[in-house]
């Protein structure tokens, strides 16, 4: 029998869909991201981007982050990260709101561009008006000579390599990884953090890959789970703190690819108005680690519980409270909260694939979305 093997199956190298293909680069993607700068024996991180203006970072009162879709999502989790280890207060910023609404800008801002394509109007729209403000723009961009690139004043790469499913996977957790590491050098350098205490943040990083792929194994369980609900029309994202953004994450992965209504939510903005919605039909999907606000999460599954919604839950290894409650519970291996995102991520990736896939939808290419938003 003749063995054909078309061009795209072999760039797909074995996997079905390049967003799986992509979901299981992401262990290689984020040591790749961090290669050459993490130096974690000598407590080092080396990004020339920064280092080359550092007297800006440093000075700066504000750092304004711009982005759009999942590339907003992970800038929110940068905003964390900067704000908790380097104390610069951040604004996060949809990248086409921010662009029409005469925003407040000066020379004394920073303002991070985070693009996975390099080339998302709104968000190039956004970084001209910034530097004609007179703000220094950095910008994060996955794709090599892009257009943000370009246009930006200095940068860092995610060299995530090709990002071709047009739901964004590995291109997230390495801006992550980006924003990381951004977060972690500039509280060093403002005396934030000690030497030792940054060695041991960045041997922690290093872990990270490993971590992920061990999370890649629980594939099968993930795939029961959503075998079990691929045909519910409505789901629930709930996250705190570092993984309130995830939650953002997860329902948008959902949404785009199987066309199921999701809604990301932080956890207890739920009693606020989504709550209204649980009864026996509704699954939420709720990020509850171990040193994120655990027992106030904790107290938010209860209330799921008692109004007989569905919880699958994301937990740290080891988890005994949650398991006693929640429906489903998919462990994800012990970090430092600050990384989780870049774990708890990874499970709600495989299952939107999982149920888009049963749904029988166009992974790679679902309907009325583009990889590059060229267009307002
Ligand atoms: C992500 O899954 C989406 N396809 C979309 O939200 C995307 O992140 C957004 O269009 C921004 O793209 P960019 O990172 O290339 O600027």
């Amino acid at each position: 029998q003749e063995l054909q093997l078309s061009l795209e199956q072999i760039e797909k190298g074995g996997y079905d869909h390049f967003m799986l293909k992509e979901i299981h680069e992401q262990p290689k993607a984020i040591t790749d991201t961090y290669r050459g700068r993490l130096l974690a024996n000598e407590g080092i991180i080396r990004m020339a981007g920064i280092d080359d203006h550092m007297n800006k970072f440093l000075n700066a009162e504000r750092i304004i982050i711009v982005a759009c879709g999942t590339s907003w999502h992970a800038g929110l989790v940068g905003e964390y990260l900067i704000e908790e280890f380097a104390r610069i207060p951040v604004e996060v910023e949809y990248a086409s709101e921010f662009r029409y609404r005469n925003p407040i800008v000066t020379s004394k801002d920073i303002v991070i561009a985070i693009s996975q394509s390099g080339e998302t109007a709104d968000t190039l729209a956004a970084i001209k008006l910034a530097k004609s403000k007179g703000a220094f723009v950095f910008g994060v961009c996955n794709v090599v000579g892009s257009s943000i690139a370009r246009e930006t004043d200095a940068g860092a790469y995610t060299h995530a390599g090709p990002e071709i499913g047009v739901a964004s996977t590995k291109a997230f957790t390495t801006q992550i990884t980006v924003l990381t590491l951004l977060a972690l050098k500039l509280a060093s350098k403002k005396g934030q953090l000690s030497k030792p205490e940054l060695r041991s943040y960045l041997q922690q990083m290093q872990l990270i890959p490993n971590k992920v792929e061990e999370l890649l194994k629980i594939d099968t369980k993930v795939k029961k789970i959503a075998a079990v609900y691929k045909d519910a029309p409505n789901c629930l994202y709930l996250g705190r703190g570092f993984n309130f953004p995830v939650a953002l994450e997860g329902a948008l992965k959902l949404k785009e690819i199987s066309y199921i209504h999701a809604e990301g939510y932080p956890a207890a903005e739920m009693k606020h108005g989504p709550i209204a919605l649980i009864d026996e039909n509704m699954p939420i999907f709720v990020i509850a680690t171990n040193k994120g606000h655990y027992e106030k999460v904790v107290s938010n599954i209860q209330e799921i519980k008692s109004r007989a919604g569905k919880i699958i839950a994301i937990v740290t290894e080891g988890d005994t409270q949650v398991k006693e409650i929640a429906d489903h519970v998919i462990e994800i291996p012990e970090t430092e909260e600050a990384f989780t995102p870049l774990l708890t991520t990874i499970p709600l990736q495989l299952l939107s694939y999982h149920i888009a896939v049963m749904l029988g939808k166009n992974v790679d290419q679902p309907r009325n979305l583009a990889k590059s938003v060229t267009v307002e």
